[in-house]
């Protein structure tokens, strides 16, 4: 019933995407972005605020949880706990995930919802079936379902990016839980949902056509054609029950899929009027693989993800010109995160029991450097990227871990969480001289990546600096080109002399932020030190 060689699959194929980075993709993020030198004692960074590249969609910092392992049963959801709720929610991790401020949350999954039959997660709780999950091999109460999620997530104060079955599920199915969600009343499926005891819907309007269709391990999977046009007849169903729909297809689900784009050019034959973003995940690793365990190149592998982006992009513009379409197509960002520890097959096998620990990657100090690298190539793409989904968010491959007793924050937590509070407004377009380094098959490589936004309504200018020296703290000198901001509202680096240091339910704070003191500002320009293996987020204000 459940297939070893799909979660093998799964495991190789992630391995492969990331090999995948060449010289190409250092020279374009060093022309686009940075004027490297190597000689430059100081490193550069030249904020001008009328040079932009787009506002700043704060889907892009919006996250993921999947019926998977504990993200859903022990994690968000706990009736048995002290610590939840009445409806059985975790109160602690609530009061969490509505401080992040995270804007978009990805539910059900992920390769659960292959598999997933949205009628057996509604209804009196009852009746609801206990399943068999043949993507993770786990047993599913249903107890929590599309109206539970609908009520977490106006509490936490985010908005649902909801994935629909098209694997074994039908286009008509996934018509229908549109019509559950969003229709108000005086249809089969409206009332049905009044009958469950919610008048008023759920008005859902991002919805991700599937999940990893060209992948062979994923439930359902089909080719590309076949696949293409099976989103097409959903979209078409699906905006005739709600023509405000914001849909999105499954791309590649990596550059080291063997069909790679070519997927993608071919699904957007299918479907590209039918669908407004083309979807794209990507998991890195510290593997022999990937990096051959090598920590300098490790902390540079959001440049190959900036390359994914690139070309992903030019695929959608390929079809668009051979459709003479006036339409632009974004994308959805709708999985990423470091991966690469719980990921054998006994970490992705949940041996049929309720709520197993699967996936429970625990993060060190070098993982949340990537993970800030990724922030600033997210934001960098700001222009096509609407939608970006930080997988995951509770347990399972997450910035946030509970047990029993309570929860602590993975070193993951903070660069994500700094965008979250900081990043607003315009995306700046930001000149970076940095000195650089030489990586294998990514050449030069700069020291400092720089992502940076500012607020048209409050003025604030904010900055991401990750430091990928190793070894020696960077001076960065800022030129303030046509306005200097005003004082010092937040700052917060992530460093520590241990790249491998972890935190955890003993040693919360072993990996915690401190504040960044010694800055120095005088005619236009702020000098300061970012400390060697460092991410960093400064706030000035108006
Ligand atoms: O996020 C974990 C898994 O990774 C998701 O279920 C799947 O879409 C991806 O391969």
């Amino acid at each position: 019933m459940f297939s070893d060689t799909r979660r093998k699959f799964l495991q190789q194929a992630a391995t492969a995407g990331i090999a995948c980075s060449s010289n190409l993709l250092a020279s374009r993020f060093a022309s686009a972005q940075t004027a490297s030198t190597d000689s430059a004692a100081v490193a550069r960074i030249y904020v001008d605020s009328r040079r932009t590249i787009a506002p700043l969609d704060r889907n892009l910092f919006g996250s993921f949880l999947e019926h998977l392992g504990r993200a859903i049963y022990e994690g968000i959801y706990d009736p048995g706990s002290t610590l939840s709720d009445g409806s059985g929610f975790r109160k602690d991790v609530l009061e969490e995930v509505r401080q992040l401020g995270v804007p978009i949350i990805r539910y059900p999954g992920g390769n659960f919802v292959s598999g997933y039959n949205w009628l057996d997660g509604v209804g009196p709780k009852k009746d609801r079936p206990r399943i068999l999950d043949k993507a993770w091999n786990t047993v599913d109460t249903n107890q929590f379902g599309t109206n539970e999620f609908m009520a977490w997530s106006k509490i936490v104060g985010t908005r649902p990016l909801m994935g629909l079955n098209l694997g074994t599920g039908t286009a008509e199915r996934a018509a229908a839980l549109v019509e559950y969600c969003n229709i108000e009343k005086g249809t089969k499926w409206s009332d049905l949902r009044r009958s469950h005891g919610i008048e008023q819907p759920h008005k859902v309007e991002h919805w991700c056509l599937g999940n990893e269709m060209d992948g062979p391990w994923q439930i359902g999977h089909v080719t590309a054609t076949e696949y293409g046009m099976k989103a097409q007849d959903a979209a078409r169903q699906m905006h005739a029950v709600d023509p405000s729909l914001k849909l999105i297809a499954c791309g590649s689900s990596g550059p080291g899929m063997p069909t790679y784009l070519e997927w993608d050019r071919e699904v957007l034959e299918q479907c590209y009027e039918y669908v407004d973003a083309l979807s794209l995940h990507r998991y890195v690793g510290n593997t022999k693989e990937e990096t051959g365990g090598d920590s300098a190149k490790f902390v540079a592998m959001n440049l190959s993800m900036e390359h994914q982006i690139a070309e992903t992009l030019a695929v959608c513009d390929l079809v668009r010109g051979h459709k003479r379409s006036s339409k632009k197509l974004w994308l959805s960002f709708d999985e990423w995160n470091v991966w690469y520890r719980a990921r054998d097959a006994e970490a992705m096998n949940g041996h049929e029991h309720e709520a197993p620990h699967l996936l429970e990657e625990v993060y060190n100090l070098e993982d949340a450097l990537v993970v800030g690298g990724i922030v600033n190539t997210l934001m960098r793409n700001a222009d096509r990227v609407k939608i970006a989904c930080l997988a995951q968010l509770v347990n399972v491959i997450a910035p946030i871990v509970t047990n029993a007793k309570g929860l602590f924050r993975q070193t993951i937590y903070y660069p994500y969480s700094w965008a979250l509070q900081w990043a607003r407004g315009n995306v700046l377009q930001i000149l970076v001289e940095s000195p650089t380094y030489e990586v294998s098959e990514l050449g030069k490589v700069p020291y400092l990546d720089v992502a940076g936004t500012l607020s048209p309504e409050d003025g604030k200018v904010s900055l991401f600096i990750l430091n990928r020296d190793l070894t020696k703290a960077q001076t960065v000198e800022i030129n303030w080109q046509d306005r200097t901001p005003g004082k010092v509202l937040n700052s917060s680096v992530l460093t520590g002399s241990d790249l491998k240091a972890f935190n955890s339910f003993e040693a919360p704070q072993r990996v915690a932020p401190q504040p960044l003191d010694r800055l120095s500002s005088s005619g236009g320009r702020t000098k300061f030190e970012v400390p060697a293996r460092s991410y960093t987020a400064i706030q000035w204000g108006a």
